[in-house]
């Protein structure tokens, strides 16, 4: 069964709203008046319920807790400048988080649920939607396992909920990248293309190490050869070389299937570009570096958009790139913003109205 009757629907009594400045917002530190929550139990979806943002409570025997049964997803909604609020491609989002949790043995979500259940709830609190360059509202749909069990077994109970977070820029500055060659992301047949909670907590002591010699984020690499890259920090990554745009392929289940990638992709053939998604070494970054050839590198992603990379350091060797001179990286967020913020044509119908 599916909650198809609607949700369950109480209001914050006051808002919260007043006492933030969305002129100065860290990302994701703030949360607005509601969120959504839908319990699986007995094999089904109950109704899913907007209410009050409140802390939730849980069993210590959480089985989330203990063997990481949790996925998430990272969407973007926007007010544009006569008012009206939209979702960047969420149904993309739908489609990842089921395949997230496919993978990790968890039921689908229904789409009445996901989709419906975030456009009520972005209208109900579009009034946290930061009307500035580059802000947005920051959608955050989760599921983990409830079982209150320590055996190791996949969950019978779930729950799903929705927080939203009022956010700016994510990397506020070109960023300086390590290489990381002990560390991996990811592994052919592991759960690299998901968004499970587990491959950020994974992360953590690598980026740790490479922010306490002094870079921002990490670049993964391949898990046999440490040197095909794989995405960078919690983003994709993209090579411009010569008039071809280059960027790891999904096809070895390594690499999470960026929604802002996708975009990317097609925004950087828009301008002329040629773009391959495919195997990209180490070698033949650093010859075409060497050669002149490699001119921009950045990452991207929902939560940081586009992010340009001014230090890449691999082994001893260190390659900087003038970010200020830049063409392409500058063109393609501009682009993407101006879809985003409703002062460009939505030729392939990208934003969904809430
Ligand atoms: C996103 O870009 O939405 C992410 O999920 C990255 C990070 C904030 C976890």
């Amino acid at each position: 069964m599916i909650a198809t009757e609607g949700f369950k629907v109480t209001k914050a009594k006051n808002s919260k709203l007043d006492s933030i400045d969305l002129n100065n917002i860290p990302f994701g530190k703030y949360f607005t008046d509601h969120m959504l929550e839908a319990n699986y139990e007995n094999g089904e979806w109950g109704t899913a319920e907007i209410k009050p943002y409140q802390a939730i409570t849980i069993d210590p025997a959480c089985a989330a807790l203990h063997y990481g049964q949790a996925i998430f997803e990272g969407i973007k909604a926007y007010k544009t400048r006569e008012g009206e609020v939209f979702i960047f491609r969420p149904e993309d989002n739908f489609k990842r988080f089921n395949i997230s949790a496919e993978r990790m043995e968890m039921p689908a979500i229904p789409e009445e649920i996901f989709m419906e259940g975030l456009k009520q709830l972005v209208k109900l609190d579009e009034k946290w939607i930061p009307a500035k360059a580059d802000h947005s509202l920051y959608i955050r749909p989760f599921m983990f396992s409830t079982d209150e069990v320590i055996g190791v077994k996949p969950s019978s109970k779930y729950k799903f909920m929705i927080i939203l977070s009022p956010t700016g820029p994510y990397y506020s500055a070109p960023m300086r990248i390590y290489a990381e060659e002990k560390f991996v992301r990811a592994v052919e047949g592991g759960v690299g293309y998901t968004k499970n909670a587990g491959n950020y907590g994974s992360s953590m002591h690598a980026t740790a190490e490479a922010k306490r010699k002094g870079y921002d984020q990490v670049l993964w690499m391949d898990a046999f050869e440490h040197k095909y890259v794989q995405e960078c920090g919690t983003m994709n990554v993209f090579f411009i070389i010569g008039n071809t745009a280059i960027t790891p392929s999904i096809d070895e289940g390594t690499i999470l299937a960026g929604v802002t990638r996708d975009s990317v992709i097609q925004i950087l053939k828009d301008m002329g570009l040629k773009v391959e998604e495919r195997r990209l070494g180490m070698d033949e970054i650093l010859e075409a570096y060497k050669n002149k050839n490699l001119t921009e590198i950045f990452g991207t992603g929902t939560a940081a958009t586009i992010s340009p990379i001014k230090e890449l350091r691999y082994k001893d060797f260190v390659m900087t790139f003038e970010t200020e001179k830049w063409k392409d990286a500058p063109e393609v967020k501009r682009r993407l913003n101006d879809i985003k913020e409703g002062r460009a044509e939505d030729k392939y119908h990208w934003m969904v109205k809430a």
